[in-house]
């Protein structure tokens, strides 16, 4: 474990923004780790927890240590007649693990396959797509808790998932170090089609009774059709959350706008955010290195050099102008550093 000064982490985010961490180490195993913080007191000290760098916008250099997790590895913990549970290191790719349990015929994460980034983020924000959150996979979460420095495992109930939120993201931001995740998965396909878009592509390809490998295929087609890919465009997927609205909120707003896209979320809507945005006049803008993908007006790119607050500042005149149109707020799903 070698800690490198003044390291530059434009490599290291998927918006391809060029800061410096004053301190950045790579963590490769669990005994790293407690090599790391035995001799540090993180509940004082500035750090930041890196994996993917794929939900990330850095506005500035980072005046801390990165902590890079790369703990690798996939192990089958048990099974039985209809389950399995594994294992998975922080550091695996997410799409590698998706592509193995599909190699193993084990169904479940099929729906989020080719979301960028580690294994060990995606229990922060619930990462989500095409219908399935992988709260309703995860059996576990394992890591550091950082006060009492000792590890602890943490039950899919006490994560307290939300749609892009759990407590990693509220009450243990900064608190905890995940390591590990326990996933429960089904021998038995589980099939998730009830998606508008992946429907539509299944009955395009003229597949009437699925596979999982299918169902992860149709994803990625989909995918590749609109959202931009990091290593040619420079881009965080999805900036902000859709937001939700009481059912009063969207019937006020259907008046003016009768083909406002909505969704039932429990008691109240999720409003495309992607819609507001384009209806508000961004999707394909572009100006000076930053803009709006043509695509998808969820998505701000980079297209060249563009600082982390050029970024930040479209965000905030797209956000104004969403809210001067529509009274509606939206929030920020990237995490801005
Ligand atoms: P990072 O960006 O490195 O980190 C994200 C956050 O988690 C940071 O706050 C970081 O400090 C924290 N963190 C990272 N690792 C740890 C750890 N081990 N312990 C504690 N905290 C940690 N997201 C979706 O939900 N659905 C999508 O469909 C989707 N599509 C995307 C498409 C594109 C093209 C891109 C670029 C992004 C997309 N995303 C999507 C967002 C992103 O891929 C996910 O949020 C992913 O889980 C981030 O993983 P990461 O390893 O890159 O995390
Ligand atoms: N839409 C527009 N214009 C646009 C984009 C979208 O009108 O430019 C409307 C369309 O009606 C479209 C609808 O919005 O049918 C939904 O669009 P899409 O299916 O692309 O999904 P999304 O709501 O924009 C969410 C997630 C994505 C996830 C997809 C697929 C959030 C914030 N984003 O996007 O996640 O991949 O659904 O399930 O929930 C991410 O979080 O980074 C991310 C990419």
């Amino acid at each position: 474990m070698q800690i490198k000064n003044h390291f530059s982490l434009k490599d290291f985010n998927t918006f391809g923004i060029d800061v410096c961490a004053t301190e950045f180490v790579v963590i490769k195993s669990h005994q790293d780790l407690l090599d790391l913080i035995k001799g540090r007191d993180f509940t004082k000290e500035k750090f930041l927890l890196l994996g993917g760098g794929s939900n990330i916008l850095f506005t500035k250099d980072f005046e801390g240590l990165v902590i890079k997790i790369e703990i690798d590895g996939i192990e089958l913990l048990k099974e039985d007649d209809d389950h399995v549970w594994i294992n998975a290191g922080a550091g695996e790719l997410w799409h590698e693990l998706v592509v193995y349990c599909i190699d193993k015929g084990w169904s479940g994460l099929e729906n989020l396959s080719l979301i960028p980034g580690m294994v060990g983020a995606a229990p922060i924000q619930n990462i989500g797509a095409y219908g399935v959150e992988v709260k309703d996979l995860i059996e576990e979460v394992i890591g550091i808790d950082l006060t009492e420095k000792i590890f602890k495992t943490i039950s899919s109930k006490e994560c307290a998932f939300e749609y892009r939120s759990s407590i990693f993201k509220t009450a243990l931001k900064n608190k905890f170090i995940i390591t590990d995740v326990v996933f429960k998965l089904s021998k038995k396909p589980l099939l998730h089609i009830e998606y508008g878009a992946i429907n539509d592509e299944l009955k395009r390809k003229n597949i009437q009774d699925p596979t999982i490998r299918d169902i992860s295929n149709t994803v990625i087609s989909i995918r590749q059709s609109k959202l931009p890919d990091p290593k040619t465009i420079g881009n965080a997927g999805s900036f902000f959350k859709n937001p939700v609205v009481t059912h009063e909120k969207l019937e006020e707003l259907k008046v003016s706008y009768p083909t406002i896209v909505s969704y039932p979320f429990g008691k109240e809507f999720k409003l495309a955010a992607g819609w507001l945005i384009e209806q508000a006049g961004w999707k394909g803008f572009k100006e000076g290195n930053v803009g709006c993908h043509e695509k998808q007006a969820l998505v701000l790119v980079n297209f060249g050099n563009a600082s982390g607050m050029e970024i930040l500042q479209l965000a905030e005149k797209i956000q104004q102008s969403v809210f001067n149109k529509f009274n509606v707020e939206l929030e920020m799903e990237v995490n801005v550093v």
